[in-house]
C-alpha cells in the first residue's frame, strides 16, 4: 500500500470534523481552559473534535501512531503517525472569527521526529468551505485546482504572515524580527492559524509566511502543501521546520527572507 492511498480516507474525516467544530461553534464555545499562556486557549470543541478525529482513525487504522495537539501520542507498528490539529485557530474559533481549520497530515515516522517524511497533509476551513491537500509527490490542491508556487514575489514588496507564538517571553524578539523584515514586505497579515498561512503561501495568496514556536501539529500537512507547490519550508539555517522557526516562500525569495529573519 502506498500511504498516499490513504488521502480519501483523511479528507473524509477532516470534512467530518470541520462540520462538527462547525456545528458546536453554532451552539457556542466556551474557552476551558489555558495552556501555556493567555492566548494558548482550549475549547471543549477542540477536544471533541480532536477524539472524533482519533476515534475515526483508530476505526480504520488501528496500528497506525498518533499526535494530536490535545491528546498526545500514541505509538505506531505500521510506520505511519497522523499529526492532528483539530481546530488550528483555536483563538479565531472562540472570537467567531472564521478562519480555523482542521489539519491533518500523515508523516512516514521513525523514533526521531527529525527524519519524519510528510505523505498526506489535508487542511479544511469548515467556514469558507475550502479543503487544501496534498500527497508527496502528487502536488498540492485547492479542492480540483492544482497549486503551483511563484519563485519570486510579484511587484514591490512580498505580502508576509507571521504569528507571535505563545510564550510571552519570545514577543519581544519576534518584534525586533518584524522591524527587520518590514523592509521586504508589501504588508503583513496575522491570520491566526498556521495551517491557513502555509496553504495560502501554496495558493499564491501569501508570498511567504515564517513564525517562531509552532508545534508540528500546526505545520506538518501546510509545509506538505507548501513544498508541493513548489515552495521551500524550512527552519532556522537549513534545519527542518519546527519550535525555532518556521519559513515558507518561494524557492526564490526564501533565502533573502531568511537573512532577515535570523539577521
Ligand atoms: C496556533 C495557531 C496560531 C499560531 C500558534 C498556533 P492553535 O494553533 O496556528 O496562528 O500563532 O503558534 O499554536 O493553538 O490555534 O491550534
Amino acid at each position: 500500500m502506498n500511504v498516499s492511498d490513504l488521502l480519501p480516507l483523511a479528507i473524509d474525516i477532516a470534512r467530518e470534523a470541520g462540520a462538527l467544530a462547525a456545528r458546536r461553534r453554532s451552539e457556542g464555545v466556551a474557552i476551558a481552559a489555558t495552556k501555556s499562556a493567555i492566548a494558548d486557549i482550549v475549547t471543549e470543541a477542540d477536544r471533541e473534535v480532536e477524539s472524533f478525529i482519533r476515534a475515526r482513525l483508530q476505526a480504520e487504522r488501528p496500528d497506525d501512531g498518533f499526535l494530536g495537539e490535545e491528546s498526545g501520542a500514541g505509538a505506531d507498528t505500521t510506520g505511519i503517525t497522523w499529526v492532528v490539529d483539530p481546530i488550528d485557530g483555536t483563538v479565531n474559533y472562540a472570537y467567531g472569527i472564521p478562519s480555523y481549520a482542521v489539519s491533518i497530515a500523515a508523516v512516514s515516522a521513525s523514533a526521531d521526529p527529525e527524519t519524519w517524511v510528510n505523505e498526506i497533509g489535508v487542511v479544511f476551513n469548515p467556514m469558507s468551505g475550502e479543503l487544501f491537500h496534498a500527497t508527496r509527490g502528487g502536488g498540492a490542491w485547492l479542492g480540483g485546482t492544482r497549486l503551483q508556487m511563484n519563485s519570486e514575489p510579484g511587484g514591490a514588496g512580498a505580502l508576509l504572515a507571521t504569528g507571535f507564538g505563545y510564550d510571552p517571553t519570545t514577543h519581544a524578539a519576534a518584534l525586533e524580527r518584524l522591524a527587520r523584515v518590514m523592509p521586504l514586505a508589501r504588508d503583513i497579515r496575522r491570520i491566526g492559524a498556521a495551517s491557513l498561512d502555509l496553504a495560502f503561501v501554496a495558493a499564491g495568496r501569501l508570498d511567504a509566511y515564517y513564525e517562531r514556536g509552532l508545534h508540528p501539529w500546526d505545520h506538518a500537512a501546510g509545509a506538505l502543501l507548501v513544498s508541493e507547490a513548489g515552495g521551500r519550508v524550512g527552519g532556522s539555517p537549513g534545519g527542518r521546520p519546527g519550535r525555532d522557526m518556521t519559513i515558507a516562500a518561494g524557492s526564490g525569495f526564501f533565502d533573502r527572507l531568511a537573512a532577515a529573519i535570523m539577521s
